[in-house]
């Protein structure tokens, strides 16, 4: 995940560059963001307002309406467990809730030392091996409460 600073938001720049814009292409821009900075800048919604012609309430909006974009800065791992119909019949929430446990924060929330966020995640479409814990792109299916301790160790600072 990089650093929403000046030299990576021309990073981003760069990549939109080569991309053929136009209104169509606004969640693969966010999504471009999402993977980069973990996040959606402002410096980043700026650039998409003035490259689509589409408003700033409306990129927020979009933005807002779905649950994977942040608006906001994120730790450096995002932690999901996905709330989706599969996922939910193996009982996800008490996944979340162990998860919540072992990082001391709630869901959508930061840890203090920015290590951690917990997203809210839907449907990674590998329903097959639910329920599903994703931490950033990957994922820990048949995931137990048990695992959950171990999974948060693996991206620890020790
Ligand atoms: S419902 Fe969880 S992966 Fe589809």
């Amino acid at each position: 995940m990089l650093v929403a600073n000046k030299m990576n938001i021309k990073l981003y720049l760069k990549d939109v560059n080569k991309l053929t814009i136009d209104k169509n292409l606004l969640l693969s821009l966010l999504k471009i963001s999402h993977n980069m900075f973990g996040f959606i800048p402002n410096d980043v919604q700026e650039i998409i307002e003035n490259k689509t012609g589409l408003s700033h309430s409306y990129i927020v909006g979009v933005s807002s309406f779905y649950e994977m974009f942040q608006m906001i800065p994120t730790g450096k791992y995002q932690i999901g467990v996905c709330s989706g119909i599969n996922c939910d019949d193996f009982h996800h929430y008490r996944l979340l809730e162990e998860l919540e446990h072992e990082l001391g924060i709630k869901k959508g929330h930061t840890t203090d030392d920015k290590q951690f966020t917990i997203i809210p995640q839907q449907c990674i479409g590998n329903c097959a091996s639910a329920p599903n814990v994703t931490v950033n792109s990957k994922i820990y299916e048949k995931a137990t409460k048990e695992d959950i301790k171990s999974i948060v160790n693996e991206y620890k600072v020790i």
